[in-house]
């Protein structure tokens, strides 16, 4: 039998590193070696892992590196994720990286480490499968009807905006469409940011809402008709085949993979 794959899960307490870890020690293939969190080591905080087992949450993330993991999965924050990340390709641990907010030029940085070590690092925007095909479908259909506006909608705790998600999408769009549409008239916002934000001459609109979990929606225009495109999380556990998916693969591969649609 092949040896399993040593896992540790950083941002171990978080919404999404909870369900991680559940998915993690869920699988056979893969062994949950150690959590991290910042929020661990107050008082005698632990996770129930079932049957009895339970492990404790470090603080120190040299401490968590020293269970010698395969693999480092990141769902901390875009404040933690970059040097976190580093520390952990540095002593030659594969990563992969949930957490959005890193810029092209740190994941230029993370690359160049990796490939130094040999490892990899995936750095995936979104983990759902239908995500990965509503942007797939936006890049197919901005071909045709090159005019639109995303418009992304997560749960309030939510910190950094836009999200991943539609960050990629707009890139996706943007390579695929033949023609960048002129704006028709000069706009005036009587508030600002009325017309959201703008990456590659798209509109990217943030919704901010508690009961929402992550849900996107791209809306193309043409003469005379509209077509939409709408992916919805509801429930974090969607996320969890293509974050175990990720981590099986990622062992095999040097350099860093950005996006979910470059695994499957
Ligand atoms: N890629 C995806 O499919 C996907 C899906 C959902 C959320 N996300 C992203 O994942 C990230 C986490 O989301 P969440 O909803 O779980 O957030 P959360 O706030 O619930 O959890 C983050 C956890 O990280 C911990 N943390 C912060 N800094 C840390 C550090 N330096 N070391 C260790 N732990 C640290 C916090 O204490 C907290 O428990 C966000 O960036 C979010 O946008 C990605």
């Amino acid at each position: 039998m092949a040896a399993k794959i040593k896992v540790i899960v950083s941002g171990a307490l978080g919404k999404m590193g909870l369900e991680t870890v559940r998915a993690v020690h869920q699988d056979r293939d893969l062994e949950l070696v150690g959590l991290l969190d910042m929020r661990g080591g107050q008082g005698d905080l632990g996770i129930e892992l079932g049957d009895g087992l339970s492990l404790p949450v470090l603080i120190d993330l040299g401490q968590a590196l020293a269970a010698d993991p395969d693999v480092m999965i990141d769902f901390t924050n875009p404040q933690s994720v970059f040097t976190n990340t580093q520390t952990a390709l540095a002593q030659g641990i594969n990563c992969v990286v949930g957490t959005t907010g890193l810029s092209e030029s740190q994941m230029t940085q993370l690359d160049e480490l990796a490939r130094q070590k040999g490892v990899g690092v995936a750095v995936i925007p979104n983990f759902a499968i239908g995500a990965v095909l509503m942007m797939k479908l936006a890049g197919e259909v901005a071909r045709y009807l090159p005019d639109v506006e995303i418009i992304e909608m997560h749960h309030d705790q939510k910190i950094d905006a836009p999200s991943g998600t539609s960050i990629k999408t707009a890139e996706i769009i943007n390579a695929a469409r033949s023609r960048v549409p002129q704006r028709k008239s000069q706009e005036i916002e009587k508030i600002p940011g009325a017309r959201g934000g703008e990456l590659n001459g798209i509109k990217i609109h943030s919704v901010r809402l508690p009961g929402f979990i992550a849900h996107q929606e791209v809306i193309f225009g043409g003469v005379g008709q509209s077509l939409r495109i709408r992916h919805d999380s509801y429930d974090r556990v969607g996320f969890m085949p293509g974050v175990v998916m990720t981590v099986k693969k990622i062992v095999d591969l040097k350099g860093l993979v950005y996006g979910l649609e470059n695994l499957l």
